[in-house]
């Protein structure tokens, strides 16, 4: 492992990112145009890892479905050994006894890597048996450190106890987490983890743009189709981040990426360009005192507006 990457542990050799960039929007051009309303060529994403790397945040978030499939491949092409990768089981459908030694052979090679830094299972389905598959791995040091995700309490804790009889640690659960939707918080998990030792990475700080104040000549984007109304909700919202950041030097969607790295948890951010990995890292370099952080989360709670909610992917969890 590269030298500033072992800097980037703690004194138990956890890995502890100040902030992840997300690679769900890494893709080819039909899917950027389609789906996220522009497209990013693999020179500028390339640009952005070494940006990354150079300011101190050289960690990336991906899964296979990410970019219609593109995204891992992508990740495998521009992420070098001067990077963290963080990657994902989604187990879907009925458990079968290899899936994720099978599903992660074929991550491997995407990621032209012979391990994985980080990896979660993605979904709280078949837990124990997808988990002793991942507890295999990591014993054979091909996971660096075992994750859960879109985990409520309940099952989080179901995944401790497995790990912790197999004498593996859980590093971190991954959900979504934002200024506008506090769940997690308000349940109890996110003290959990931080009782636990265990890491809360904090998805969609941005809540896929819409934690962005509108630009005039902006491209529509499926998800700022479907969120325009919400949006126009957020307008007193964007005036408190304004004055806020105002004094830390910070524009509206760092206040988002700040707020949550100053709750004490890792933002998790979609960049695809230079510039947005730079406004990531500054952003996290800031520390909001806590009476910001209570104006910020009474003005978000006085919109009344949910994007996409902590739980969102429930439905694809199955009933036991
Ligand atoms: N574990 C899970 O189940 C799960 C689920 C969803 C996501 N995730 C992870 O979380 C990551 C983040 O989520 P996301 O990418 O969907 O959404 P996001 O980070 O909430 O928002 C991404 C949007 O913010 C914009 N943006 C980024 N940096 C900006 C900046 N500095 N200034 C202005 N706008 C900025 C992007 O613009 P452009 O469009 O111009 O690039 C994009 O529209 C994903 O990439 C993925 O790694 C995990």
């Amino acid at each position: 492992m590269d030298g500033a990457l072992r800097e980037m542990r703690s004194e138990d050799g956890v890995l502890v990112p100040k902030a992840v960039i997300g690679t769900n929007a890494w893709g080819d051009a039909l899917y950027g145009k389609m789906v996220r309303g522009s497209y990013v060529t693999e020179d500028v994403m390339l640009e952005a890892v070494k940006t990354a790397v150079r300011v101190g945040i050289p960690f990336f978030d991906t899964a296979r479905d990410y970019g219609l499939g593109k995204g891992q491949p992508i990740v495998g092409r521009l992420c070098g050994d001067d990077t963290v990768v963080s990657a994902k089981y989604t187990p879907m459908g009925k458990y079968k006894q290899g899936q994720v030694r099978a599903s992660f052979e074929k991550d491997l090679l995407d990621f032209q890597r012979s391990c994985v830094d980080i990896y979660w299972l993605h979904l709280p389905n078949a837990i124990e048996e997808n988990l002793s598959e991942m507890i295999d791995l990591y014993r054979e040091g091909r996971i660096g450190n075992i994750g859960v995700s879109n985990f409520n309490l309940k099952e989080c804790r179901q995944a401790k106890v497995i790990l912790d009889k197999a004498g593996v640690p859980l590093y971190g659960v991954q959900n979504h987490y934002s200024l506008l939707d506090r769940k997690w918080e308000k349940d109890g998990l996110t003290s959990w983890c931080k009782e636990n030792g265990i890491s809360f990475w904090a998805w969609a700080v941005l809540e896929e743009g819409m934690l962005v104040p509108p630009k005039k000549d902006e491209k529509n984007s499926i998800m700022k189709l479907m969120f325009a109304r919400k949006r126009r909700k957020l307008y007193p919202l964007y005036k408190t981040m304004q004055e806020i950041g105002r004094k830390h030097r910070l524009k509206i969607p760092q206040v988002a990426m700040c707020y949550v790295s100053s709750k004490g948890f890792v933002p998790i951010c979609g960049c695809r360009k230079p510039y947005q990995v730079e406004e990531l890292a500054a952003a996290v370099s800031e520390k909001l005192s806590d009476e910001e952080i209570r104006l910020l989360e009474d003005a978000a709670d006085a919109t009344g507006v949910k994007i996409l909610g902590a739980d969102m992917f429930r439905f694809a969890v199955k009933k036991k």
